[in-house]
């Protein structure tokens, strides 16, 4: 996004982490970082104002925060993890999209790229909670990109299968094995390979998609 001219804003609720990501892109201007709670209301509406005021516009959002939960049995998991990774994973998305897109709207541009899973596809076992999350942010994408489609914004979703993260530290070594017995290519994703497919799907040259999801799983999905 940087290489390509865009202003940054990064929005995430540990202030570590975003300083860490600010440091790692100081070679490159155009970033911002806000701490966002991004399950409440509030601070969505409060960072979106920010937004409006600092840049003017926002002509691209990629919905990234997510969280596993870790991993059980659908009997095992606490109701309060269920509806936890249900909020971060699903509401948030819905929370920023209900604040964003009517801006998009006023212009008549704009593009949105949901980070999903393939969990949401096929449904992981020991991570139900995480699955149903994902799969409600692919029906998310579908719903919005049809009330949106013809009014200049796109919402798209990429479905990756696992990738080397802060996030593995939530995940049983066992499930991690499963991820990559998955996998086809016999690899985790790299970062820089979802990264470039979210710039594409987040760029204008991305005209006569939405409502759709793109595979980022070594050739896991089979739909
Ligand atoms: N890593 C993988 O294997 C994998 C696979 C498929 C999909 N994904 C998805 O990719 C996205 C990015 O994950 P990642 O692997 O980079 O994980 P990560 O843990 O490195 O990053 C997730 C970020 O979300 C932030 N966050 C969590 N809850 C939040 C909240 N309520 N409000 C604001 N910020 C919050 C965290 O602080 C963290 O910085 C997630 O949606 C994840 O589900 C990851």
């Amino acid at each position: 996004m940087l290489a390509s001219g865009a202003a940054v804003v990064l929005w995430d609720a540990d202030a570590e982490k975003l300083a860490e990501a600010k440091a790692g892109l100081a070679s490159r201007s155009g970033v911002t970082t806000h701490v966002v709670e991004l399950t409440s209301e509030a601070d969505v509406a409060a960072a979106t104002e920010s937004v409006m005021q600092t840049q003017k516009k926002i002509d691209i959002l990629v919905n990234n925060a997510g969280i596993t939960g870790g991993n059980a049995t659908t009997w095992e998991l606490a109701p309060e993890v269920w509806r936890r990774v249900i909020e971060v994973n699903l509401v948030a998305p819905y929370l920023v999209c209900r604040a964003v897109v009517p801006k998009m709207l006023a212009r008549g541009y704009g593009r949105i790229v949901n980070i999903a899973s393939v969990a949401g596809k096929e449904g992981n076992p020991n991570a139900s909670h995480y699955s149903a999350s994902k799969a409600g942010l692919i029906a998310l994408t579908k719903s919005l990109g049809k009330e949106l489609a013809g009014k200049g914004v796109l919402v798209n979703a990429v479905s990756p299968a696992a990738a080397k993260t802060a996030m593995f530290a939530t995940m049983t070594q066992a499930h991690i094995d499963f991820m990559l017995s998955k996998i086809p290519m016999g690899r985790f994703l790299e970062v820089g390979e979802a990264a470039a497919m979210v710039a594409w799907l987040a760029s204008e040259e991305c005209s006569f998609t939405t409502g759709s999801v793109f595979d980022l799983s070594g050739g896991r999905a089979t739909y």
